[in-house]
This record gives structure tokens, sequence and C-alpha cells, in this order.
């Protein structure tokens, strides 16, 4: 999790709502809340984060509360607890950087038991995803799962990067898979 991330968080924000009057967001991993901070100019109708650990929630949920001028709701449990109604929200963003060796999984389940189900018929699913190659793994689950999706490539800038920066690249991609209407 870094503020340095800003960019890149703004650029999922804009590709999953900027063209969408309104949109319901649901955000799966609140963390520090760089993405919801950047939702703010597309004025969501409504924001929902689902986030396991009371303390990040305790120390950010108040400056997204002040940030979004929608209705907020914190969840403070994890994904794999989450009942929305079927079809409910327009985009999904899901970042909760499971440990080494369970990413893969965890993506496909959340994607058969959340991304698909709860989005509405043309709502947009993005994930973080650092690198610019998907797995093999996550593509065909996009591919079963959604009838259309791109990655748009992003680097965060030398500059922009702080001297703690751990990551191994500055390279991104901000996949957005759109759900059909069947
Ligand atoms: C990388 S951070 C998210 C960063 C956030 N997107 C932002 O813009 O600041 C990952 C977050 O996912 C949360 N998380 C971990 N496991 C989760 C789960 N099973 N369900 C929901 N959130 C989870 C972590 O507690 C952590 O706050």
């Amino acid at each position: 999790m870094f503020f340095a991330e800003s960019g890149l968080m703004a650029e999922h924000a804009r590709h999953l709502i900027a063209d969408r009057a309104s949109a319901r967001v649901l955000e799966v991993g609140l963390g520090l809340g760089v993405f919801a901070e950047q939702l703010a100019p597309y004025q969501p109708g409504a924001y929902v984060a689902v986030e396991p650990h009371a303390g990040v929630v305790r120390l950010v949920a108040p400056r997204i509360r002040s940030a979004l001028r929608c209705e907020v709701a914190v969840l403070v449990q994890p994904w794999q607890s989450l009942e929305l109604p079927a079809s409910s929200v327009d985009a999904i963003m899901y970042d909760t950087w499971p440990p080494e060796g369970h990413a893969d999984a965890d993506f496909t389940r959340f994607v058969e038991r959340v991304a698909a189900p709860m989005l509405r018929p043309g709502g947009r699913f993005s994930f973080f995803h650092s690198g610019t190659r998907l797995p093999e793994a996550r593509a065909r689950t996009l591919d079963q799962h959604f009838p259309g999706w791109v990655a748009h490539p992003h680097r965060l800038p030398p500059d922009a990067l702080p001297a703690a920066w751990a990551k191994p690249t500055a390279d991104f991609l901000v996949p957005i898979a759109v759900k059909g209407n069947s």
C-alpha cells in the first residue's frame, strides 16, 4: 500500500466510473483508502468497502467519508463472508494482496462468488495488478466470466516513487472486465 500509487488508483477509478453517473461502487480491501479518494471527481452514488481489519477501518474510513459526497458503508469482514444482492453494483475494485501462492485461486473464487454475480449487467470489474502481463490463470478466469475485458498499461513516473518503494516494478496493468447481459 502506497500513497504514491494514487495516479494508478486514479486510472482504475476513471476506467471504472468516469462515464457512469451516480455509480454504485464496491471496493474489496480498503487499505489506505487511496482508490476510494480517487472516486471523488466522478461523484459516485454509493461506495461500499469490505475490509476485515478494524484498525484499518478506524484510521481510514473518516477520511473517505469526508472525501466522498455519497452514502459510504464500510463492512468490517472479509469478502469471503460478503452477502450482497445479485446485480446490485455498477463497479467493483478488488485489491486484497493475498499471501504468496494464494493469489490466483483467491482471484478465481472472488470472481465466481462476488464479481460475476453482484455486478449488474454492463457493470465493470477491475483489480490491482503489478507487472505487464496477467497470469494465464487470471486471464482464463476473466475469459470464462466476462464477454470482454482489456488491460490498460500504466507506469508510475520515477519521481512519484518514494524512497521506501519496495515493489519490483513501477509497471502496472489496469484491467477492466465488463459483465454481459445474460
Ligand atoms: C493493498 S491494500 C488495499 C489498498 C487500497 N486499494 C488503497 O487504494 O489504498 C489490501 C487490503 O486488503 C485487505 N484484505 C486482506 N484480506 C482481505 C479479505 N479477505 N477481504 C477483504 N479485504 C481484505 C487488507 O487488510 C488491506 O487493507
